[in-house]
């Protein structure tokens, strides 16, 4: 067992794309553990679009880093020293690590995992992920047979589960995303009825017409993963009593895509006009709902009715990197740092 515990600080608000310079390299000695915790050595990180919001220094639903804070984010490890009972060497555990090598936390912020699936799995299509799109689908989503339903960033660990579930809901599913081999994964391992490439049009109206080619009967279910340009083709294609779920805006996490402001007057006239029903959901609120998502789940991912991608970087030093990359769409399924 190694005595150095290394982590990823913020060494600097970044100004819209992260650069690596806006992160730090840091090491020390293993804390010590005291009554009530658990040291846990990592052995995967979560890499999550919601971190880029963290980096900043605004009001949100959770705290900010501070410059010189570990990054925040969820890991899997191993027991390693425990004073706290229920827990004991070798267990393996997740919980909020933060971009680190160790981490004591306290036993009442762990929860135990068994080994029958993969130990990453608990952090995408088992974990906050996949649990996200499979109770924002149920709450507000709400689907139904013979409806169709378009999401973004859809060979994601979210978009893939909210792509499967209403499929298998007997909906018509529409993916988007970038570039043609994650249109190709999206209709060949998650099923989708068809997949459309926003990289291959420069704005919203090509976008729009190819979205009306691949939902002839308009679109009743817009899971917002995204913002941008997709949220622009999209609304004018909504129909009479859609909903949209909003869970993410990654095109707008890094202004990277514009802001859309032009577009307010016409985007509220259509959720009046359409009765749309929208619906800011933040994973947290649900919570209590997890073990209900946990074991409804587990057995579709252990028999293969759900699939899901995994992209491990390799090495505590590369998150920064993977993180960057997947804020740009340069990961493949659910970001994994395997330490
Ligand atoms: N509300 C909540 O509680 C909650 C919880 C979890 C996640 N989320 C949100 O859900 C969304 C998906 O999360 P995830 O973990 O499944 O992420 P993810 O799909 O693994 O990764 C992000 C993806 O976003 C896409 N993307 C990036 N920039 C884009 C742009 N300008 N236009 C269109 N797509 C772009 C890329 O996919 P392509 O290459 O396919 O474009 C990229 O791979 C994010 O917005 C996230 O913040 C919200």
């Amino acid at each position: 067992m190694t005595d150095t515990l290394t982590r990823i600080a913020l060494a600097r608000r970044p100004k819209g794309l992260p650069e690596p310079e806006d992160f730090s390299f840091e090491t020390s000695a293993l804390p010590e553990v005291s009554v009530g915790n658990v040291l846990v050595a990592v052995t995967h990180l979560s890499l999550d679009p919601y971190m880029r919001g963290r980096m900043d220094d605004v009001k949100s639903y959770a705290p900010s880093v501070e410059i010189g804070g570990t990054m925040t984010g969820q890991g899997v490890g191993r027991v390693i020293a425990s004073k706290a009972e229920g827990f004991t060497e070798g267990d393996l555990v997740t919980g909020m690590t933060g971009w680190t090598s160790h981490a004591v936390l306290p036993a009442t912020e762990l929860r135990k995992l068994d080994d029958s699936l993969p130990p990453s799995t608990a952090l995408g299509v088992l974990g906050m992920p996949g649990f996200t799109g499979w109770v924002g689908l149920k709450e507000f989503g709400r689907p139904k047979a013979g409806q169709t339903l378009v999401v973004g960033a859809a060979t994601g660990p979210v978009g893939s589960m909210v792509g499967q579930l209403a499929k298998a809901a007997g909906m018509r599913t529409v993916a988007v995303a970038g570039g043609p081999e994650k249109c190709k994964l999206a209709v060949e391992t998650y099923g989708f009825d068809a997949a459309i490439d926003h990289r291959a049009y420069a704005d919203a109206g090509a976008l729009r017409a190819a979205l009306a080619e691949a939902a002839p009967d308009g679109v009743d279910i817009y899971w917002e993963n995204v913002g941008g340009k997709l949220l622009e083709a999209v609304i004018p294609l909504m129909n009479v009593g859609g909903r949209i779920p909003v869970c993410g805006m990654i095109a707008w996490y890094t202004g990277l895509d514009g802001d859309g402001s032009d577009r307010l007057p016409a985007l509220w006239r259509s959720v009046l006009v359409k009765r749309l029903s929208v619906n800011g959901m933040i994973v947290f609120d649900h919570w209590g709902r997890f073990p209900e998502f946990v074991s409804e789940v587990t057995p579709m991912v252990a028999n293969k009715h759900i699939a899901y991608l995994e992209d491990v970087a390799k090495g505590l030093e590369n998150a920064p990197k993977a993180f960057i990359s997947m804020l740009q769409g340069g990961n493949t399924g659910k970001q994994i740092v395997a330490l």
